[in-house]
């Protein structure tokens, strides 16, 4: 006997826990099917959320025991407990699963724990953990299916020495050294936990330059700022061979050019060179699809090749994030129901969660430069805002970009404090295909860090007032 649908989703992630939730809300009856233990895919158990809890107290730690704090006439002298650290993001991760849970059983979804496998168009097998088997059937199928952290040839992640993101959330002590591969949003994040902790820590990165796909500016000013803070960064540098022992591991980096190899010692290697989608298992020859070359499902409006089945979230095209997951599941899910829906690619933001924090919506000047895009700039530093600057958290700048000619607003790049929820105010903007103006002349609170978008938007024009 199989049970019937109108909607399976496979993967509990930001992608297919949101489509499922709102196939209940619209009243479609609704299955998840997720092999984890827990509901939230990555971004619950191993990658958003414990990521941001360990941020979050290693600024504290970092705060309390360089000084800063004492400098503010709050008199602390720290100790770390870092088991205490990782109990509570621990709990914290499971109370965020939980309410997952929560909202399956408040909208009617019914959660099927097993891995999901694709017997044919409209058929699901699921593998169950006491080795059981189940069939479901469905009208509608969709693929959210995630992914995971792409492997280093010759360097291979065992999780006791040379670790990934989820063995980098759960270290045991704090690395006295950790070379971190790849200077993307993994390694500056979880690069900047563990210095806060104690460790040094050193970046390897095979380009030029961190963060490609960042505006260059701003990329800069954040390796600058990074640096000070104590991380190394061997920018221009491969790693080809690396030796694993119990107490550590030796890696051989050579220019990315090639040429003479140097050696580097390190308690703990964590590989963070990008992630790729995950379709192992899935069935995809059962349904005739396939992956292009990096392992990714094509999709036109969340549709696959193949009627009835749709991919959503990190296992199809665009940038791995959650809250772009979350939209092309609230799309996808509309779509079934037979309304429209779009996913505007053009306005979704990116944060860095480093102390400053980095955010970005829109075009960075070298695509604006390679569109041969007419555009001005409008900067403003924190060092001009008082909030800022009473805070003592003056680093970074907003810098606005916007069209030279109509003045609609094209990309906003912010390093600075609380800049994750700063770049909202201009993601509204963008969707309603605002100018710099319009952003110069609406009323912003004082004193308020906002007020450094609003004189950046004026500086669009040459009148920032208070720089
Ligand atoms: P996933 O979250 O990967 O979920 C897919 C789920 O499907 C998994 O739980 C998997 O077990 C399940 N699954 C796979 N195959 C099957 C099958 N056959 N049967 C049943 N279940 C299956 N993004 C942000 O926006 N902000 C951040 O701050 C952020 N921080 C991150 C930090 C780290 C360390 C990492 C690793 C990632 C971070 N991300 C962040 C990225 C974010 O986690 C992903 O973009 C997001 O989780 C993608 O959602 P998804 O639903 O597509 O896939
Ligand atoms: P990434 O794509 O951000 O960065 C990978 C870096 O590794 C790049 O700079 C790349 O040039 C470099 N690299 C690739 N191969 C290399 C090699 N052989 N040697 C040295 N360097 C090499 O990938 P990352 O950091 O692993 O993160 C994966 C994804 O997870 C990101 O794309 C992001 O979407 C998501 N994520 C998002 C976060 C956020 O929104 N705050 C936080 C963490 C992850």
């Amino acid at each position: 006997m199989s049970e019937s649908y109108d909607v399976v989703i496979i993967g509990g992630g930001p992608g297919g826990y949101n489509a499922a939730i709102r196939a209940g809300q619209l009243g479609l009856k609704v299955a998840c099917v997720e092999g984890r233990e827990t509901l939230g895919g990555t971004c619950l158990n191993v990658g958003c959320m414990p990521s941001k809890a360990l941020l979050h107290a290693s600024e504290l730690y970092e705060a309390a025991s360089s000084g800063e704090l004492n400098s503010l006439g709050v008199e602390v002298q720290p100790t770390l407990n870092l088991a205490q650290m990782m109990k509570q993001k621990d709990a914290s991760v499971s109370a965020l699963t939980k309410g997952i849970e929560f909202l399956f059983r408040k909208n009617k979804v019914d959660w099927i724990k097993g891995w999901a496998r694709l017997e044919g168009v409209g058929k699901v097998s699921v593998s169950h953990a006491d080795g059981s088997q189940s069939q479901l059937q469905a009208r509608d199928i969709v693929l959210a299916s995630g992914s995971e952290p792409a492997p280093l040839p010759g360097v291979a992640v065992d999780n006791k020495r040379i670790i990934d993101s989820t063995g980098a959330l759960e270290l045991p002590e704090v690395p006295g050294h950790l070379v971190v591969i790849g200077a993307g949003v993994i390694g500056l994040e979880l690069g900047s936990v563990w210095r806060r902790l104690g460790s040094k820590v050193t970046v390897v990165e095979y380009l030029d330059r961190i963060c490609p796909g960042l505006d260059t500016e701003t990329a800069t000013a954040l390796q600058r700022t990074l640096a000070k803070q104590g991380i190394s960064f061997k920018l221009g540098a491969k790693v080809v061979a690396a030796q694993s022992s119990d107490s550590g591991v030796e890696l051989n980096i050579e220019a990315a050019a090639g040429g003479a190899s140097e050696v580097l010692q390190a308690d703990y290697v964590l590989v963070a060179i990008g992630r790729r989608p995950y379709t192992e298992g899935l069935g995809l020859e059962n349904v005739g699809l396939s992956t292009d070359k990096r392992g990714m499902l094509g999709n036109q409006q969340h549709r696959s090749e193949v009627p009835g089945i749709w991919v959503i979230g990190d296992v199809t095209s665009g940038p791995m994030l959650a809250h772009k997951a979350e939209d092309e599941a609230i799309a996808c899910i509309e779509r079934i129901a037979g309304h429209a829906a779009e996913v505007n690619y053009g306005v979704i933001p990116s944060v860095i969660y480093t102390r400053p924090e980095v955010a970005s919506v829109g075009s960075s000047e070298q695509a604006l430069k390679e569109q041969g895009r007419a555009y001005k700039v409008g900067k403003f530093p924190f060092t001009a805002n008082s909030r800022a600057k009473i805070n003592h958290e003056a680093e970074g700048f907003v810098k606005v970009l916007a069209d030279e000619r109509t003045d609609q607003i094209l990309g906003v790049h912010i390093i600075g404090p609380s800049a994750g929820e700063l770049i909202g105010e201009y993601c509204v903007a963008m969707e309603f295909s605002a100018s710099a103006e319009d952003i110069a002349l609406i009323c912003h609170p004082h004193p308020t860090r906002s007020e450094a978008l609003r004189q950046a938007a004026m500086n669009v024009h040459g009148w920032a007032m208070q720089a």
